[in-house]
């Protein structure tokens, strides 16, 4: 790096940026990393990573920076892609921006670059924000004065620093989501994105890292829609070493078309770096705790729900609702929610999406009765909606065949037997919004559980058809904004932060086997704190995996997020609704801390034991579930983290204890009365607790005493 360079630095709380400007030039990135002493030299610090020219390369090697461009000779993906018509034939543009100013604030850069011969300015912002979290965006702004069409847009190109080289990945399916794979970034890079109009079951986050650092850096894009994420490598096969990580929303083309004075900004992507993938979460978490929920109630006590789809199905009468929500109130539950089945004439799920008004068969005096019964009994009321689909079988299709997605030849291919509307077309939108602000005005609705069941095909317009689903869900919490919204798509079929802004909470899998569940809650806790994930007791055998669990393994493994029951109580022995109520019991004792404290996983040598813990203040709760039959007759002491190592702790085991597992258990009466050790010897040697049997959870309580 030369010496015309200027060098702009972001501190965050433990994290160091640094971004070197070249006027007329490119824009670069010098360090990201753990916080740097306030004196280091800035220039010496970009010398100590300058690279001469080797023999394989251009005369003036190109500097991909925060803005790859072909030009140069550069060959991985542009930033910026472009098509014009000239004359008649699509042509790409090919762009030369060079930086003409930045801003730069204690917390902030904005980078402006103009390509004059073009008539196109760039404006990049950067945002070093709570938890560390960078939150970057592009805007570009055309004077040209001849249209042109927007490819691709990175809302971040990201040099990635050599030290980390493996990337871990998510996919999933439904009911199986979020599974993760770690490999060595190889020279074939990184290619990942969506197809189905949302991010997908695995989300769209990904972590870098290195082989013995444990350092680690994460980065997603927050866009509910689909995603275009690249990591460029020219290591190890190639010349020069270098990888770049890129990520954009997906467009499809034609479909952004820029006129004189026109701007397109992308989506936000977001990105942070963490000594270690613990401390990852962290950042992550307090990201979304300070800067995306805002929605409904945010703060209160996450109430504990009951929820009639696994219990009901669509098969809805108001006794039996009456019937379910009675039993769920014993044993402790403080929201009732009326899943899928409620509305005109759904009565199985071919039908009826679009006509949102109360079905007379089920209802015959209406919602009121059944909503004033469970307001009776203590809870508030909650709905499910699937605003943004259209069943053919239904009122609104029929008036508006066209107002759903579909293409030139007129086909109309369903998925669960649906079809999406249009969003991008402001009268389905208001069609939309009237049916559902008629019905929260008219009931009193405490929250919707939005769901999402099919994929967007055929679209002719990926981005105008998010921004409708974001425009009408704006809509309805301007007007009801004390309303909670859960997002859903078939489970975790479309989960991130942009989505995350619009609710309370997500709802992470439709698979409600504990056995299933504490992995999944596990991966999803990586990036979103555990308030904003659902977690139902389901039944037993549990539908979906046909999996029978003992209810005290449910119970404890649901207490671990926003605790619901996803199951009918009257169908439960007496034994089973009394342990499920002394969990819910003790939910309502934790929930404070479980939804406010720092979340640790905890590493065990048998990788079917799951085990988190989350500690605030002077209390913590962990645990351990062992999902399989360990191939020791003793499982390996489990081992605590994120404690004060010199404070002392009373550490007791939450009744009620897993029957079997207790018998194992040495010395149960020393275990009551609560045992007390430092931090360090909890966080040193651990806990031998017995966890050689499938289906055994421990809850683990701590109380810091007192010096
Ligand atoms: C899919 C959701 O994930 C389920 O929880 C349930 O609400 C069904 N849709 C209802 O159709």
């Amino acid at each position: 790096m030369s010496e015309r360079w200027d060098f702009v630095r972001l501190d965050g709380e433990k994290a160091t940026l640094v971004v070197a400007l070249e006027k007329g030039g490119a824009a670069d990135l010098v360090y990201l990393g753990a916080r740097l002493p306030g004196r280091e030299d800035l220039s010496a610090l970009a010398a100590a990573q300058g690279r001469g020219r080797h023999e394989s390369q251009p005369d003036a090697p190109p500097v991909p920076g925060l803005l790859p461009e072909p030009k140069a000779g550069w060959m991985g993906s542009p930033a910026v892609a472009l098509t014009a018509i000239e004359d008649g034939a699509p042509i790409a543009l090919a762009t030369d921006f060079r930086v003409t100013s930045w801003e730069a604030e204690e917390t902030r850069l904005a980078i402006r670059s103009a390509d004059p011969r073009l008539g196109l300015e760039c404006v990049q912002t950067w945002t070093l924000s709570a938890g560390d979290v960078v939150r970057a965006r592009t805007a570009l702004s055309s004077t040209h004065q001849r249209p042109f069409w927007v490819d691709r847009l990175s809302a971040l190109a990201l040099p990635v620093p050599p030290r980390f080289t493996h990337v871990t990945t998510f996919s999933g399916r439904w009911a199986h989501e979020i599974q993760q794979t770690r490999r060595a970034l190889g020279a074939e890079g990184l290619a990942q994105g969506s197809a189905h109009g949302k991010p997908g079951f695995g989300g769209n986050w990904l972590i870098l890292d290195g082989p013995d650092t444990g350092e680690a850096l994460s980065a997603h894009l927050a866009w509910s829609g689909d995603f275009d994420t690249r990591i460029e490598c020219d290591r190890p096969g190639n010349s020069d070493g270098r990888a770049i990580l890129q990520m954009a929303p997906r467009l499809t083309p034609g479909e952004i078309a820029l006129a004189p004075g026109d701007t397109y900004e992308t989506p936000e992507a977001v990105f942070t770096i963490a000594p270690d993938r613990k401390v990852l979460a962290h950042n992550w978490h307090r990201h979304v705790r300070a800067e995306r929920l805002a929605t409904g109630s945010p703060g209160a006590p996450r109430k504990v729900h009951v929820n009639s789809w696994d219990a009901l199905g669509v098969n809805l009468s108001e006794p039996a609702l009456i019937a379910l929500a009675e039993a769920a109130a014993e044993v402790g539950a403080e929201r009732f929610v009326l899943d899928d089945g409620w509305f005109a004439g759904r009565r199985s799920t071919a039908t009826s999406l679009g006509d949102w008004f109360v079905s007379r068969d089920v209802f015959p005096n209406g919602l009121t009765p059944l909503i004033d019964q469970v307001h009776a009994l203590g809870m508030d009321f909650g709905l499910w909606v699937e605003p943004e689909m259209v069943s053919p079988e239904s009122d609104l299709y029929r008036a508006h065949p066209d107002w759903c997605l579909h293409s030139e030849s007129d086909e109309r291919p369903t998925m669960r037997g649906q079809l999406v509307l249009d969003l991008a077309r402001p009268e389905v939108r208001e069609a939309v919004f009237a049916q559902l602000d008629a019905l929260l005005n008219e009931h009193a609705i405490a929250y919707l559980k939005w769901d999402h069941n099919r994929d967007l095909f055929p679209v002719g317009h990926r981005h105008a058809q998010t921004m409708g689903s974001y425009a009408l869900i704006d809509r309805v919490r301007a007007a009801h904004p004390e309303v909670d919204i859960e997002g859903c798509a078939e489970g975790g079929g479309r989960i991130d932060y942009a989505l995350l802004e619009r609710c309370h909470r997500v709802w992470p899998s439709d698979n409600n086997d504990a056995a299933e569940r504490v992995r999944i809650m596990q991966a999803w806790s990586q990036f979103l704190p555990l308030e904003v994930l659902g977690n139902h007791v389901g039944p037993s055998p549990n539908p979906i995996t046909g999996r029978t669990l003992d209810m005290d393994f449910r119970a404890k493994v649901a207490l671990f997020g926003h605790m619901g029951i996803e199951a009918d109580p009257r169908a439960m022995s007496e034994a089973e609704r009394k342990t499920l109520a002394a969990h819910i019991a003790l939910y309502k004792d934790w929930r404070a801390l479980l939804h406010s404290g720092d979340l640790w996983r905890l590493d065990h040598p048998d990788p079917h034991i799951f085990a988190q813990m989350v500690v605030g203040g002077p209390r913590a709760l962990a645990i351990a579930a062992q999902t399989q039959f360990s191939p020791q007759f003793d499982a390996a002491p489990l081992r605590l983290a994120g404690l004060d190592p010199s404070a002392s702790y009373r550490v007791t085991l939450p009744a009620p204890w897993p029957a079997r597992a207790s018998l194992y258990l040495d010395q149960p009466e020393r275990w009551r009365e609560g045992l007390t050790l430092s931090g360090e010897a909890l966080m040193r040697q651990g806990l031998a607790l017995p966890l050689t049997h499938p289906e055994t959870t421990w809850l683990i309580a701590l109380e810091r005493c007192e010096p």
